[in-house]
């Protein structure tokens, strides 16, 4: 077990580091810098003109990165949506033959996603499979695939995987913007150009992170909050998701602008608040932080601007590289996980095989 750990202490954490690794598998190939255009073989141009909506369908970490996507393409055009997979079954979206139901799932095996792309199906729904396991049943079910490829993950808690799907869903989802808009979005090649600089910016998260010191001054607090807006909110859900999972203390997620409509009645001194900002927007969350630090409660701002007004005010920066907002909520979660990481290692909690969890729930 030691040698398969590389030399780290769980699986997590090497899992945390081979992300570099994971992100350049993950586009390799597949992005055309220069033109600012993706070139995914199964997925040629044209691909999706027929489509007029998507539908994105995940759980867990799975169902954070379908939000991700959804806000993204929303944003640009595309009408989209994101449903966690148990839901779905009961939310019944209408469905139509140009309707596309994008299956998030790192292993293919859940149930519940699995579930919801048969109702999809039988409704007529265009299926695709995001999901990082060859030969697995999501990729037997759906019309077609596109592999993460971010190599196997053996911790419970994911981590590669979440980035690596947040990258290949912005890369379908460019090909998605241009097919269903009729042209490239505005910032496409500054976006593509951003994908491909991935790896570089998560190795210099990895290098430069103050995360375990911020987990070592926090961890006798009494909750753990985590806000955002934009593709910020499900960042902040997945730092949330991945706090309590591995550290069993209260971690919850919220969007920024949900916060004063009753999250706020909960902010104390001892509720450290991890504030996410991509670059869009940082006014809005920059105000949503002083609200909570009025209430006597630590900010930890995760933001490329380390000089000015949010470094000013929060209590400590977890830095990331300036980058495009769509494409900074990935090195952004790359901090909240060393920060469960490392708040669940001061605890000496059983970090890879967290109590009552499994990799896979193949039940519903
Ligand atoms: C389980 C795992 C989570 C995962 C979720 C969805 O709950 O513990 O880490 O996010 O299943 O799994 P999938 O394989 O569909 O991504």
């Amino acid at each position: 077990e030691t040698a398969t750990k590389g030399g780290y202490e769980h699986f997590m954490l090497k899992e945390i580091h081979e992300q570099p690794g994971a992100l350049r598998n993950t586009i390799h190939g597949r992005l055309n810098a220069l033109d600012g255009t993706v070139e995914l073989d199964d997925f040629p141009e044209g691909t999706f003109s027929e489509i007029e909506e998507v539908q994105f369908v995940g759980m867990g970490t799975s169902y954070h990165a379908a939000m991700y996507a959804s806000n993204m393409l929303s944003a640009r055009g595309v009408p989209s949506y994101a449903f966690q997979a148990g839901e779905y079954g009961l939310v019944r979206p209408p469905v139509k033959s140009n309707t596309l139901v994008v299956a998030v799932t790192q292993s293919g095996e859940t149930a519940d996603t699995l579930d919801a792309i048969r109702r999809a199906q039988s409704a007529g729904a265009r299926t695709v499979a995001i999901t990082n396991t060859v030969g697995s049943s999501v990729t037997r079910e759906c019309d077609e695939t596109l592999l993460i490829r971010a190599g196997p993950e053996i911790g419970v808690a994911a981590t590669k995987t979440f980035c690596s799907q947040v990258t290949a869903l912005s890369m379908i989802g460019e090909r998605l913007v241009e097919d269903v808009t009729g042209g490239q979005s505005n910032s496409a090649r500054d976006l593509v150009e951003s994908m491909s600089r991935l790896p570089g910016h998560v190795q210099e998260v990895l290098d430069t992170s103050i995360a375990s010191a911020v987990a070592k001054e926090y961890k006798d607090a009494d909750s753990y909050f985590f806000i955002g807006r934009g593709v910020a909110h499900p960042v902040a859900l997945e730092g949330a998701l991945k706090f309590k999972e591995i550290s069993y203390e209260h971690a919850e997620g919220f969007a920024a602008s949900e916060l004063k409509h009753g999250p706020l009645a909960l902010v104390t001194p001892n509720t450290p608040v991890f504030a996410v900002f991509t670059g869009f927007d940082d006014e809005a969350t920059l105000s949503n932080m002083k609200e909570v630090q009025a209430r006597g409660a630590p900010v930890i701002a995760v933001t490329s601007k380390t000089d000015g007004e949010i470094a000013e005010f929060a209590d400590h920066v977890l830095s990331i590289p300036e980058t495009h907002p769509d494409m900074a909520g990935i090195p952004a979660s790359v901090q909240l996980q060393l920060v469960a990481y490392h708040a669940a290692d001061l605890l000496d909690r059983p970090i890879d095989k967290p109590r009552n969890l499994a990799k896979s729930v193949t039940v519903q």
